[in-house]
């Protein structure tokens, strides 16, 4: 991607702050002299506003300018660079360009720079995607940026030590994407069970795949009773990435993989069931920055679970009512068939155990409630450990998978006892429908540390992305940084 300096027919892109014009920028001595006076006089090209893009045709070369205002410099965040740099790409495949260059510089000290080129790269990557296995072809093709040059006085090992790790995450982000993409015909536990095996080959991951008789042997009565429903048998996938010293203790994933839910037998209605194949984003971002994490050579140990179901109403369904023996030996009193994530999670969070693991994150697309909260711009953060909230506040800030939290605490148990089993998996109340989820999975996650992430905020694009319709890839950015440095 990042290529020696040789913009002279490239079309180029100016990132640029307010009160700046072209002329202000290092790239601007690549143009032909007559492309230099065009510039100049042409009214409009010499300022853009914060998410403004302006494209203009230059004569002589005919190639392609692309101005990207930045807003003002002494407002300027990382978030705005990413932007900024999706809008670029966004446009250049508007406009068929397959390539473009644009100006890099270091950005404070070697580490700030490559964590800067890091995230204009994921953000590049993210940018130049979408889903269109689907779809037939344009007869042009579909038009994807294939080459983006970062130009630079001199060379700078840090830039693109930055870009390479960028592409890395970038493309895992997209791969995390298209799998949880893919409809729900097409993605049943086993095949997603299929796509985390094949995806590991070539790696250092080594995947192994329960089947049903040994997820009953393992007592895991939650997983088996949501799936009871359906023709698709459960998978309960389990990765194991061993890049750390062997006395260290493992950091554990844990992301739901219900690759459909109807809701079972409390079916959703017609709105609510729309993207339900979006139901395994969290399984989907696990296994991939899984794929990240090793990619990228991370020296950690690294497990990642996913207990991958489909929730389908049918005459074997499991019925509100039921009370399911999970492998912990607590029982879950099944009040809604609908809050399945939190009963598969509850034995994958049992199982989490024997690793004896220094940290356990779960990833799940658990309940609108968060949606309600929160909006769609942050996913919900639980922990008891005010420690690991700073962390993951400060890594979501990081990265932009934007994590805000919400309250937990013992208080909410009350609202959660079952009556005729241990847990009832849903609230006594129609409020706090987030909060009292996590403190269902809670009950599962007492002997380690542990943090929930609630991303059904995240689970698709919106508008303001500037990103292609459909799963965000939330969190892989986050929880590959996180895997980097806790
Ligand atoms: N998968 C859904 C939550 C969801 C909704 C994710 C919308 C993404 C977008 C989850 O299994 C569910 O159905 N939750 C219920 C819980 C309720 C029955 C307590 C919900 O949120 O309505
Ligand atoms: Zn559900
Ligand atoms: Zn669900």
């Amino acid at each position: 991607m990042l290529r020696a300096p040789d913009p002279r027919d490239i079309p180029l892109v100016f990132f640029m702050f307010e009160g700046e014009s072209p002329k202000s920028s290092k790239l601007f001595n690549f143009l032909a002299d007559g492309e230099k006076d065009y510039l100049k006089k042409i009214p409009g090209a010499t300022r853009v506003s914060e998410k403004e893009v302006k494209v203009f045709l230059l004569p002589n070369a005919e190639r392609k300018i692309i101005l990207v205002g930045l807003g003002k410099s002494k407002e300027f965040i990382h978030q705005k660079g990413s932007l900024a740099m999706r809008m670029a790409v966004q446009t250049a495949r508007k406009e068929k360009i397959k390539k473009f260059a644009f100006w890099v510089g270091r950005v404070g000290t070697p580490k700030e720079t490559v964590k800067f080129f890091e995230g204009v790269a994921t953000n590049a990557i993210m940018a130049d995607f979408e889903f269109v296995k689907y779809k037939t072809p344009p007869k042009d093709g579909f038009s994807f940026v294939e080459e983006v040059q970062g130009i630079s006085k001199s060379k700078d090992k840090n830039i693109s030590e930055g870009f390479k790790r960028g592409m890395a995450i970038g493309e895992e982000v997209n791969a995390c994407r298209s799998l949880a993409n893919t409809p729900g015909g097409d993605m049943t536990p086993k095949i997603l069970a299929q796509h985390a095996e094949d995806d590991s080959k070539g790696t250092k991951i080594k995947v192994k795949i329960l089947k049903e008789d040994k997820i009953k042997e393992l007592g895991m009565g939650g997983i088996l009773g949501v799936s009871k429903g359906s023709a698709e048998r459960p998978r309960f996938i389990i990765m194991e990435y061993w890049g750390g010293k062997k006395s260290e203790k493992p950091i554990v994933l844990v992301g739901k993989g219900v690759t459909f839910d109807t809701g079972g037998l409390n079916l959703k209605p017609e709105q609510a069931i729309y993207e339900m194949h979006m139901d395994m984003s969290g399984g989907s971002a696990v296994i991939h920055s899984m794929r990240a994490a090793a990619r990228l050579g991370i020296k950690k140990n690294i497990i990642a679970l996913v207990p991958a179901v489909e929730n389908m109403p049918s005459g074997s369904s499991y019925h509100p009512g039921d009370v399911l023996k999970t492998m912990s030996g607590k029982t879950i009193e099944v009040l809604n068939t609908d809050a399945e994530g939190r009963i598969i999670l509850a034995d994958a969070l049992s199982y989490a155990k024997k690793y004896d693991p220094r940290l356990v994150v779960d990833v799940a697309t658990l309940t609108g409630a968060a949606m309600v909260a929160l909006g769609q711009r942050y996913s919900g953060l639980f922990t008891p450990s005010q420690k690991l909230e700073a962390v993951f506040r400060k890594l979501g800030e990081e990265t932009g998978d934007k994590v805000w939290p919400l309250p937990l605490s013992a208080d909410f148990e009350e609202d959660i006892k079952g009556t005729f089993g241990d847990w009832a998996n849903i609230s006594k109340t129609r409020y706090g429908g987030a909060t009292t989820a996590a403190a269902f999975l809670w009950q599962w996650a007492k002997d380690y540390p542990w943090v929930h992430l609630d991303i059904a905020p995240r689970m698709t694009t919106i508008e303001g992305d500037y990103l292609a319709k459909g799963a965000a890839g939330a969190p892989v950015r986050l929880l590959v940084r996180l895997l980097e440095e806790f």
